[in-house]
């Protein structure tokens, strides 16, 4: 696993600002306002700051803008970088911010010198979440591309061991944004079923239960959708199970379910070539999961959260699954398979039952790369969200939006069901092109029992991204680790 860019943070020391090599960075307020570092790094630079304050481009300069000052003379560093930031930024100002700075990081080491400004941990773990590379399979040790983010960044700050006190439950969630990315960024030879399983076991070092279920196991359980879904592939099937139990001994714990298809060609109702190399991401719902999982785990969360995630791989082969058959779920509905691209929910059925089965969760929330047509409503800017319970589903919008991950609330209703009988089985796997998204979360919505509140997050649009985001660089995003770990701070942690 890429670990998370070390932050540390030190005590303010202005003479640092002419000696410290690589970037240096000062924070000035929008209407130009220097604190004691600005004012020096300004000295040392005869001005060249001042120049910057007093420039047009400064004048229309907005919050979270970074001006680099290359070879600054007086300086060791090879850049000053001037920060704009609010005198009293929002958290998500301050995220934004020091986004801005982990898109400059390099391999070298930064310091950046923060006063007495408020919000810095918030800053940190922007510069933290955007400083991400995945260079697992680049050889090149120093072109551009393949900078590193090894060398790490020191924060000087007049309170620094309060910063850092703050700051340590938010690296926790970027390490599992990290390892979520990681995991969704992995080519599928690299990360087979297998592969991914023996990844999830290694969360037991930091005190999550981790159980893999083989084949054997998930037909004794009658997982015989999940497992049709498998049945082509050469990587075999499993379910992985990872227990985190922070909170009291008898809470009912959170579910989080996610659909992990290693890769996802279509089966035998095969994809077109075209773009089909991206069907690697298919397994971000679980990689979420896991990602949020080591996030709880590191930061020790209070809560009882249990993750479950079906690790199949989708392939067309002389055993894969036919269109037109019929299998039968966990539960015991029959499914009638007309497409077996649409493959997702059949993994999500049964381990959405075994979870329901075997844990009684307070509440339950999937995770899928499930539809196309989730792109088509919303794009890349947001997860569609679909639930049957206001109350569950307005604490993660709310949660999602403190942590400016984008989710937007989908329709459920009787009518889209319909959609889905079949003639000769209890449903069939699709509802045709209209309402892609829904018919498939009104599929899910079967598998879910009276009384269980839960939520669907349809992730399609939002797992991996062909261009910069403000918090990632293209590929894996690891949307929605923030906003469920905030999810579970908020809504099931005691006191
Ligand atoms: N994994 C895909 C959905 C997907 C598409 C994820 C694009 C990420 C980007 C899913 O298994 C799938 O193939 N869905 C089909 C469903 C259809 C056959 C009803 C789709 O969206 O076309
Ligand atoms: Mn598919
Ligand atoms: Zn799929």
């Amino acid at each position: 696993m890429s670990s998370p860019i070390p932050v540390r943070f030190e005590a303010t020391d202005l003479d640092r600002i002419a000696t410290a090599e690589g970037r240096v960075a000062v924070i000035v307020t929008p209407d130009g306002k220097l604190d004691p570092a600005g004012r020096r790094a300004n000295r040392l630079t005869r001005g060249a700051v001042q120049r910057l304050l007093d420039s047009d481009r400064f004048a229309k300069a907005k919050n979270g803008q970074v001006f680099t000052l290359a070879w600054p003379a007086g300086m060791a560093a090879e850049a000053l970088d001037v920060l704009v930031l609010e005198q009293n930024p929002s958290p998500i100002e301050a995220r934004k911010a020091g986004a801005a700075l982990g898109k400059l990081k390099d391999g070298k080491p930064a310091l950046i010198m923060a006063g007495s400004r408020r919000r810095v941990a918030e800053l940190a773990q922007g510069l933290a979440l955007r400083a991400y590379r995945f260079d697992a399979h680049k050889t090149g040790s120093d072109d551009e591309e393949n900078g590193g983010t090894v060398s790490e960044v020191v924060i000087a700050h007049n309170r620094h061991e309060e910063v850092a006190a703050a700051y340590a439950p938010l690296q926790a969630a970027v390490e599992g944004v990290h390892a979520t990315r990681d995991l969704v960024n992995e080519p599928a030879n690299v990360l087979t079923t297998e592969e991914f399983a023996r990844r999830l076991k290694e969360l037991e070092s930091l005190g999550v239960e981790v159980e893999i279920l083989d084949e054997a196991e998930l037909e004794k359980l009658g997982m015989r959708a999940l497992l049709a879904v498998g049945q082509g592939a050469e990587s075999p099937s499993r379910v992985v199970v990872m227990q985190w139990k922070g909170g009291a001994k008898d809470a009912a714990p959170l579910a989080l379910v996610g659909k992990g298809v290693v890769f996802d060609t279509g089966g035998i109702s095969l994809k077109p070539a075209g773009g089909m190399e991206d069907m690697t991401m298919d397994m971000g719902g679980a990689g979420v999961v896991a990602g949020t999982m080591r996030a709880l785990a590191r930061r020790k969360a209070r809560a009882n959260v249990v993750g479950l995630v079906g690790l199949v791989e989708n392939m067309p082969d002389g055993r894969a699954q036919r269109p037109g058959d019929v299998v039968r779920s966990m539960k015991g509905d029959t499914i009638e398979v007309i497409n077996t691209d649409a493959e997702g929910r059949l993994v999500l059925c049964d381990v959405m039952w075994y979870a329901q089965d075997r844990f009684k969760p307070a509440a339950m929330i999937d995770l899928a790369t499930l539809t196309g047509a989730i792109i088509i409503s919303l794009g890349h800017e947001n997860a569609g969200v679909f639930s049957n319970d206001d109350a569950i589903c307005n604490a993660f919008l709310k949660a999602a939006q403190a942590e400016d991950e984008g989710a937007w609330r989908m329709p459920l209703a009787k009518a889209y069901d319909e959609l889905l009988k079949s003639r000769i089985a209890d449903m069939k796997n699709v509802g045709g092109r209209p309402a892609g998204s829904i018919t498939a979360a009104q599929f899910l919505q079967r598998f879910v029992k009276e009384g269980t509140p839960w939520i669907h997050l349809d992730i399609a649009g939002v797992a991996s991204v062909k261009s910069d985001t403000t918090y990632a660089p293209k590929g894996a995003t690891g949307w929605g680790v923030r906003a469920l770990d905030r999810l579970v701070r908020d809504r099931f942690e005691v006191e």
